[in-house]
């Protein structure tokens, strides 16, 4: 949500318009029946939302949920930390693109240092979520030099460091080709310095590519959502916090459940409306995009350990 969009003239949604905790218990629920077994509280920045931790309380009950987790930049965390583990929140991930308090700074538009996200970090450990995943977005020219600090702060800690190529998300952030540094290339930046292995993805559709390090020192991910994009393995439901159902990151159009939810819809009639939407879903944007950009690189990956 960068400043210059979201200051301090931008009419935010008023709070009636925006889902009760119960609410999206209700739909999870329901997305739950519907086969669903991994919940991600994303956003936005999710610990802005106050009480957070009453919410996964409530998603924690939820019979047949897998996995609850949460993205976070961080900034709340060392406060939050205990309080969602004890909610039944299970790990986490936390956006951190640099070592570095002017590069963090440069890329991120926040008032904070990276210290503040290090202190949530550290707070997520001792509260004993696990695994801990850092998610670092790169982008050429602001911290590609950051990709060998990154990787050497959390080698052997037993957190797993996630490279993530610059995407054009939601067409606000003046995207181009230029500003990707291709997945191969971070491999390549990390493999001189820190000799890495392909490991087996966990699951198919998994959304990064998973490397050790050949001395033991713990695992690494890449995310190549541009340069090797991956709708087709893509089982990914996002609810936004107005209740639309979107079928893709960058979907323009959403799908109005709260209507179903404050109107007279029971369960099986919002189910009904779910399956229906996800059903005829054939979003690809990300395949688009890159037959479409001229300069994509199509880069192979499998140069490091065959
Ligand atoms: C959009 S954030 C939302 C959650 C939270 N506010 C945070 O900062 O982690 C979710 C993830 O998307 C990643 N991300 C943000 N902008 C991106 C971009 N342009 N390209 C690729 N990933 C991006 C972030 O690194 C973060 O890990």
């Amino acid at each position: 949500m960068p400043k210059a969009l979201f200051g301090p003239d931008f009419q935010f949604l008023p709070h009636r318009e925006v889902l009760t905790f119960e609410e999206i218990a209700r739909l999870a629920r329901i997305f739950v029946g519907l086969g669903v077994e991994k919940l991600r509280l994303t956003g936005g920045e999710p610990l802005v939302r106050r009480d957070l931790e009453r919410l996964v309380a409530l998603l924690a009950q939820i019979d047949g949920v897998r996995d609850i987790t949460l993205t976070t930049n961080g900034s709340l965390l060392a406060k939050k930390a205990q309080a969602l583990a004890q909610a039944g929140l299970r790990r986490i991930t936390v956006s951190l693109d640099s070592m570095d308090d002017a590069v963090f700074r440069s890329m991120n538009d926040v008032d904070f240092p990276v210290g503040k996200v290090l202190e949530g970090i550290e707070a997520a450990r001792a509260a004993g979520l696990a695994p801990i995943k850092i998610n670092m977005v790169v982008k050429r020219g602001l911290n590609e030099d950051s990709i060998v600090g990154m990787a050497r702060h959390f080698r052997g800690t037993g957190m797993i460091l996630r490279f993530i190529e610059f995407m054009d998300v939601g067409n606000t952030n003046g995207w181009r080709m230029d500003d990707v540094v291709p997945a191969a290339e971070i491999v390549q930046t990390v493999n001189a310095v820190y000799p890495l292995e392909p490991v087996d993805p966990n699951y198919r559709g998994e959304v990064a590519r998973r490397y050790r390090y050949r001395d033991g020192a713990g695992e690494i991910g890449i995310i190549s959502s541009v340069t090797q994009p991956f709708c087709r393995n893509c089982t990914r439901a996002r609810l936004s916090a107005e209740g639309s159902l979107y079928t893709c990151l960058f979907a323009t159009h959403g799908h109005d459940l709260k209507a179903l939810l404050r109107g007279d819809a029971d369960d099986a009639a919002i189910a009904q409306r779910v399956a229906s939407v996800w059903q005829v879903r054939n979003d690809r944007y990300s395949e688009l995009r890159t037959s479409l950009t001229p300069g994509t690189p199509k880069v192979e990956m499998s140069h490091i350990g065959g």
